[in-house]
């Protein structure tokens, strides 16, 4: 099945799995709104696919700026009205070591709460409403997530605690949406560890030069990636070992079924 949706709005387009996907999206004639800060990334972004399949236009935009994303959103929609796909994929990893309370810097945990959780509920709440108002047409969000969101690891307590937040509110969203006959699909992507910036030594002095060769090369990820998000089941893409080694083809499954039952359970105690 080909990806179902004509133009996307990516968050975190500028370097990495958003700048892949991005791309992905082009040269499948999906046409594309790159967003991130850096302005000259997004000036390269825009230029490499000057004339590719469809069309591409950029915005730059810091989404920790909770108040101005309201106004981000809706100049986005007076701009492209036809967009079908907000993809929200920007995040941001840091050390955090509780052995050293005295090192651990609380603004720098509080910025990746901020950048990688509280900004996706506030670019939610903004953005959904123009889907909705598209309804009947098919249209979606898209959140990339982790396989940490599902089992944690000692480098990067707090990260992996944001993406986990992010997974649960997904899940119970997800199934809000279904419940109300929502024209709005929730998507869930769970990259496995990839070579991207998000580990480099500017970012994590403590990973150094071994940062930016942590994972799987971009490219494989991106092209398996890119199956799961153009399947027909692609309401939840986990990435390679996250199938795997992280859980998601095991015992997550057991967790999601689950809050299902949970979920039934709870609906007939209101009756
Ligand atoms: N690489 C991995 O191993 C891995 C594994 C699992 C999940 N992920 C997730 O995949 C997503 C993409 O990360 P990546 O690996 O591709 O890393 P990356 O190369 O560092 O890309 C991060 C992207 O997020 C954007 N971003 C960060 N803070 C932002 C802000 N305040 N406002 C707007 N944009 C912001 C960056 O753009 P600007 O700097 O230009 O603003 C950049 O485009 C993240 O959500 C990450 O958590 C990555």
């Amino acid at each position: 099945m080909p990806f179902e949706y004509k133009k996307v709005l990516v968050l975190g387009a500028t370097s990495g799995i958003g700048w892949a996907l991005a791309s992905k999206l082009v040269e499948n004639g999906v046409s594309v709104i790159a967003v991130g800060r850096r302005q000259a990334n997004l000036d390269d972004f825009a230029k490499q696919h000057s004339n590719g399949k469809a069309s591409v236009d950029t915005a730059a935009f810091d989404i920790s700026k909770l108040q101005e994303i309201p106004g981000f959103a809706k100049a986005m929609f007076t701009k492209h009205p036809d967009l079908d796909c907000i993809f929200l994929n920007s995040g941001m990893q840091r050390h955090l070591d509780w052995t050293k309370p005295e090192e651990v810097d609380l603004e720098t945990v509080d910025l990746e709460i901020l950048t990688n959780y509280t900004s996706f509920l506030h670019l939610t709440k903004a953005f959904l409403p123009y889907l909705q108002k598209q309804a009947p047409k098919p249209t979606s969000m898209i959140y990339t997530t982790s396989g940490l969101a599902l089992v944690p690891i000692l480098y990067c307590p707090g990260y992996c605690a944001t993406k986990a937040a992010l997974h649960h509110m997904i899940l119970a969203m997800r199934q809000q949406m279904k419940d109300a006959d929502s024209n709005v699909k929730i998507i869930e992507l769970f990259p496995p560890a990839v070579q991207t910036e998000l580990h480099d030594a500017k970012h994590q002095p403590q990973m150094g030069d071994r940062g930016k060769n942590i994972g799987m090369q971009l490219n494989e990820f991106t092209d398996e990636a890119w199956a799961g998000l153009s399947a027909e089941d692609n309401e939840q893409v986990p990435v390679q070992m996250v199938k795997t080694m992280m859980g998601f083809g095991g015992w997550e499954q057991e967790r999601q079924k689950t809050a299902q039952k949970m979920w039934g359970f709870m609906k007939q105690q209101q009756h």
